[in-house]
């Protein structure tokens, strides 16, 4: 059985989670759960940060040792996440004995190699970050990541030689072009963290004691993100008596991580594994913020909202679904108390639940509750059959891009199609007429089928709604089997159905918004002022000249082997000799999308190999919010070769 292995970040146990915590462990959830229906065997691991500064303080103020003061809180992010129907496989804490072994190992084989040394360490220091920064890194004298006060740190400390690894973590990325997604944030790292010079890391502190010791110098406590980046193999019982999990799950498949730790996991994580000589993960996806009113959700700010009382109040499932639907995974999302309940209200309670209470009760009223075999055939049939069969692709085409609101909106366009199905074909003016009993029978049946397949399909989302679907539509198991999802006719000819709770009660808008303004609920309408893009330093018309832009005609497209994102092309770029380009496009679009088409391709790129496939040249696309891309197409009239300037 093929093997799957996610990850979550680990969170710092340092104050309540809030949901924007909750947003990265349900989508983490959601792959897991999908990989399991495909019949993967899944490894989903996620767990606590429980060393370092910030923790230490928090428990001195607190009046509690260390451990106390996590032990408490760690109890309830468990809660949380059993609440949110979180189904990990593993759960690790970093203040684990096998954990803290295992990095005392990790560190030292990391010094054996020559990779740390003995220096003083000068710098600034963002304490709730655990992050080091240079005096040129900082942002009005404050942490770039958080805006908060730093501190300046002196103190004899161990280096990590992170700068001996710039060369090599490039290639990696050259060679693996799906190891950092999405693209946007493998620019990133390169064009500011890497481009202006790796330096090394300080990877020990003497100045508190809440970390894990180093066995040979034990006044020096592990740096933090160093202990914490190797929970994702100690949890698989990497350097102890027993690493058969490591054996079978390592390298992971995702880390699933938030945009402002993808440089650890991308950079310092990658370069410690190279320098303990073990596989690198497959992929870092960074995925973007809940912000409200425009900034992120963050306890310090004080505008968090607490998962708990959403779930209390909607139902786990609302909310999963509202974090997965509404914001694009890699891209920031505004939470409102508005969007939330138009969702619930508009998608769940009308498009979905009003669906399947409607069709039980049509059966009930027009068959007694029993549907029997005999069927006919008729209009309107064929465009839902279609439809209904082409969602199981679609929804995992996005799925395997962690698109999460995409595939959603893939497998709602079924549910409004069934649900227009049903206007199309008036059950009721048939029910009116005896000799039309077999027609309206197969209208209900195709209803049923196509529910099913719905069902099936958002059970990695919303994972309690299925089974209610399937009690009152007398599913079994064998019909809600992910891959009977792309077949038709597996609900038995016969069946029984009964009327069931409401799946999702509609919400009195106005009522509930003036109950969440008067029982404190962050205020999350208006949006701040922020730029809608960073812009690049201005060039002159001479630098843009340099490139080569020039429209070309697509003569050949195909999928590259072994590289689920990737297209071969071949262009007519008016050269007369073909150019091959490589484009990670492939989850967006297929070969027949692009045959015949004018693109633009930037002629004069150095030529690389992305998957042993040599690519001469880009061609053109947008990058999308939610962090797929549209390619540039030409009005076809201009001719291969034609430049743009
Ligand atoms: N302990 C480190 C991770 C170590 S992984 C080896 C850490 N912990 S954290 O608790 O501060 O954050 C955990 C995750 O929650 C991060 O991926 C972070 O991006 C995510 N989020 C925290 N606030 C968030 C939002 N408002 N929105 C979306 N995700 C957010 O970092």
């Amino acid at each position: 059985m093929e093997k799957f292995y996610i990850t979550t970040p680990i969170y710092y146990p340092s104050d309540k989670l809030h949901i924007g915590h909750a947003y990265c462990t349900v989508a983490a959830d959601t792959m897991a759960r999908y990989k399991r229906l495909q019949g993967y065997d899944v490894m989903f691991l996620t767990g606590t940060d429980e060393h370092g500064q910030k923790i230490e303080q928090k428990a001195q103020a607190a009046g509690v040792t260390p451990k106390e003061y996590v032990d408490n809180i760690v109890a309830g992010i468990k809660d949380l996440w059993k609440l949110l129907n979180i189904s990990n496989d593993k759960f690790i804490r970093t203040t684990d004995d096998y954990h803290e072994k295992a990095v005392q190992k990790i560190f030292k084989k990391m010094y054996d190699k020559g990779d740390i040394y003995k220096g003083q360490y000068k710098g600034w220091y963002c304490t709730p970050c655990e992050s080091f920064w240079t005096e040129t890194q900082l942002v009005d004298g404050k942490c770039p990541d958080c805006g908060r006060e730093v501190t300046l740190s002196e103190e004899e400390a161990y280096f990590f030689r992170l700068s001996n690894y710039a060369d090599k973590l490039v290639k990696y990325y050259e060679e693996h072009p799906d190891f950092i997604e999405p693209q946007s944030r493998l620019n990133e790292m390169i064009n500011n963290f890497i481009k202006p010079g790796l330096e090394d890391l300080c990877v020990s502190r003497t100045t508190f004691k809440w970390g894990i010791p180093v066995t040979f110098d034990p006044d020096h406590v592990v740096y933090v993100w160093v202990d914490a980046l190797s929970n994702y193999i100690t949890a698989m019982g990497y350097g102890s008596d027993d690493d058969s999990l490591y054996k079978k799950y390592w390298p992971a498949d995702i880390h699933l991580v938030g945009k402002e730790i993808v440089r650890f996991h991308t950079i310092i994580w990658p370069a410690m594994l190279m320098s303990i000589d073990e596989p690198l993960p497959k992929k870092v996806f960074g995925h973007g913020w809940l912000v409200i009113g425009g900034g992120k959700m963050s306890k310090s700010k004080g505008n968090v909202v607490d998962p708990v009382v959403l779930c209390e109040r909607y139902g786990v499932d609302a909310i999963r679904y509202f974090l997965l639907r509404e914001i694009p995974f890699g891209s920031d999302g505004n939470f409102t108390n508005e969007s939330l309940i138009s969702r619930i209200n508009s998608d769940l309670a009308n498009d979905l639940g009003n669906l399947v209470s409607r069709t039980a009760a049509m059966i009930i009223k027009y068959f007694g509750g029993t549907l029997i075999a005999d069927r006919e055939e008729g209009e309107f049939d064929d465009q839902l059959k279609e439809l209904a069969l082409a969602t199981k692709e679609n929804a995992e085409r996005y799925l395997d891009g962690m698109q999460f609101s995409n595939a959603l909106t893939e497998i709602w366009k079924l549910i409004s199609r069934t649900n227009k199905y049903i206007d199309e074909t008036t059950p009721w003016i048939l029910a009116k007429d005896e000799s039309r009993k077999a027609r309206l029978a197969a209208v209900m049946y195709n209803l049923v089928e196509a529910i099913r397949i719905a069902a099936t399909l958002i059970a990695p989302f919303v994972p309690s709604t299925p089974q209610k679907i399937a009690d009152q539509l007398s599913f079994n198991e064998e019909a809600l089997k992910w891959e009977n999802a792309g077949k038709w006719g597996v609900q038995p000819a016969s069946f029984t159905v009964k009327k069931g709770e409401t799946l999702f009660p509609r919400i009195d808008t106005e009522k509930e918004l003036r109950y969440l303004q008067e029982n404190n609920m962050p205020k999350t309408g208006q949006t701040e002022e922020k730029p809608a893009y960073e812009s690049l330093p201005e060039i002159t018309i001479d630098d843009f000249a340099r490139v080569e832009l020039r429209a070309a005609k697509v003569k050949v497209c195909e999928p590259v082997k072994k590289a689920k994102k990737l297209l071969r092309l071949e262009l007519d770029d008016g050269s007369g000799e073909t150019r091959q380009v490589v484009s990670g496009i492939a989850l967006w679009y297929k070969p027949e999308d692009l045959i015949g088409k004018t693109v633009v391709v930037v002629a004069n790129l150095k030529p690389v190999k992305l998957c042993g496939v040599e690519s001469r040249g880009m061609i053109m696309a947008n990058d999308m919010p939610d962090g797929s891309a549209r390619v540039v197409f030409l009005d076809d009239s201009v001719p291969a070769g034609a430049k743009l300037r």
